[in-house]
């Protein structure tokens, strides 16, 4: 509208009145001039009567939604201020906050009232709503003049689709922290490729099959009608290459336009998966998924099992991977047919793997008379992950060894003396126990509780150790001068 125009009246545009294409004013026979002009003056003042539309729920997370609507604002208005928040007695002044749009980027967005610079009195609002399914969501609050309705409504429209094409989540690398609805971004160009990790020939086939294809072909596999929801558990042993393979289809998960999301360790499973479901196509990781179901409470477990079924609701297109080192300890409801559709063990390297993960490693620096027969020998059982440090030992040996401007050559003695340092820790990692798992904050409370009784009966003392983390507590009886465990 320009200004010329915004100072008259406004267009007659309401559903009340019928137009024709002459110029004549047409109104029904019988009526005064009184009655005509009142009916018009009616109008008028009922067109500038100010009215908010019903709350627009979007089904972003709010950070996304806030964006997209400066963003939008931002494009149709070339600018866009901020209001107070207004309460019964005064105005506060406008408050923003900077919302990070990816690893490096932050935008700033207002938290309360925006005007919309060509419209009088028009206003929208940027809040959030708990919705049934996907957990917090954005949704928008719009006033405005009823003469205005169409011109939010087609702000809303653009709005709903800069979120449809340039959501700040969709498509990214993202990482769940305990039960905040905001994901993270994560850094996909640090993640390894297949120049960084090997694995077994079968096991990488099965990684491609299960994993890796799917998420390459994942419009296609729309297109012809076959899910791309599935789940995939990843079992091994400490460092064979679980976590890098759940980096490594991130890497590829992101190229190819899928969400991939991370859960931290204590991430909220729920909120993982809503958040799957909102930005799906979605790819998303668990580690360690026994921890999940093997705590023994039925209850804990039946829940985290209805969380997973959800994404398995025929709507989803959620991939998810999951990792354990204790296969054996996984609850055997997750594994069945359905739940879990691939299991995939990463494992020990072969012979081959050994000199392939060298080479690959290594590459020209490497000797030409290496003897990966006597390397394999010296490096038996160890994991990939005690081979790959062997490498980087063996680069340092050779690096000591050569003058600043002469090329580095790793030679089978490098690699051998490299592997034989390790062994002691090796031979460590395997007697090991898995330690003490934390104790639940229940489990420390009952302690406290149980090693108080104990005070009460035998006069003994109570301490408390193990740390500053809370749920550490180690409960300690003292009897006697002499430390009894409760
Ligand atoms: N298959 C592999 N190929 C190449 N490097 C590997 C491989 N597996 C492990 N590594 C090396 O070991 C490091 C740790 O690997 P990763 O975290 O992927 O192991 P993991 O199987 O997840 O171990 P954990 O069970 O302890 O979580 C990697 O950063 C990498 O340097
Ligand atoms: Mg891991």
């Amino acid at each position: 509208m320009s200004k010329g125009e915004k100072k008259s009246l406004g267009l007659i545009t309401g559903d009340e009145v019928q137009y024709h294409d002459g110029s004549a004013i047409i109104i029904p026979r019988g009526m005064t001039y009184d009655r005509a002009f009142e009916i018009l003056e009616h109008m008028y003042r009922s067109q500038e009567t100010i009215e908010e539309l019903e709350p627009e729920i979007f089904p972003f997370r709010p950070n996304d939604v806030a964006v997209a609507v400066a963003r939008v604002v931002q494009r149709r208005y070339g600018l866009s201020f901020g209001l107070g928040q207004r309460s019964l007695f005064a105005e506060e002044p406008p408050s923003f906050k900077s919302v990070p749009v990816s690893l490096t980027e932050r935008v700033e967005v207002a938290t309360g009232r925006i005007a919309l610079p060509t419209l009088d009195n028009a206003e929208i609002r940027v809040g959030e709503t708990l919705h049934p399914q996907y957990g917090l969501v954005g949704a928008v609050n719009c006033e405005m003049k009823r003469k205005d309705r169409s011109h939010v409504r087609e702000l809303l429209k653009d709005i709903q689709e800069e979120l449809r094409t340039n959501s700040i989540y969709k498509g990214k690398a993202l990482r769940i922290v305990g039960n905040k609805a905001e994901p993270e971004f994560m850094d996909v160009d640090r993640f390894p490729t297949w120049d960084d990790i090997v694995y077994k020939a079968e096991a990488r086939a099965a990684l491609e099959g299960s994993v890796l294809i799917p998420l390459r072909k994942h419009e296609r596999m729309a297109r012809e009608g076959v899910p791309f929801r599935r789940s995939t558990l990843l079992a091994g042993p400490y460092g064979t290459g679980k976590t890098s393979f759940g980096q490594l289809a991130a890497r590829e998960a992101v190229n190819c336009g899928v969400t991939a999301i991370f859960s931290d360790a204590g991430a909220d499973i729920n909120v993982l998966f809503q958040t799957a479901r909102l930005y799906q196509p979605a790819l998303v990781f668990i580690e360690d998924i026994d921890v999940y179901t093997s705590s023994g409470e039925d209850e804990k477990v039946s829940k985290f099992l209805d969380i997973f079924d959800g994404v398995h609701a025929k709507t989803a297109e959620v991939m998810v991977i999951m990792t354990t080192n204790h296969v054996e300890r996984i609850h055997r409801g997750l594994l069945r047919p359905g739940r879990v559709d691939a299991v995939i063990e990463i494992d020990h390297l072969d012979r081959h793997g050994v000199e392939k993960l060298i080479r690959q490693t290594v590459g020209n620096a490497l000797a030409d008379d290496v003897d990966f027969d006597a390397i394999y020998e010296a490096m038996d059982a160890y994991t990939p992950a005690f081979i790959a440090d062997a490498i980087k030992r063996a680069k340092v040996h050779a690096i000591g060894r050569s003058a600043d401007d002469e090329e580095i050559k790793l030679t089978t003695e490098d690699l051998i003396g490299a592997a034989a340092q390790l062994r002691g820790q090796h031979n460590l990692m395997r007697r090991a126990t898995e330690g003490q798992r934390k104790p639940s904050f229940e489990r420390a409370l009952s302690d406290v509780v149980a090693g108080a009784a104990a005070k009460a009966v035998n006069g003994a003392a109570l301490r408390k150790g193990g740390g500053t983390d809370g749920p550490q507590i180690a409960t300690v009886v003292i009897q006697n001068g002499e430390e009894v465990a409760v």
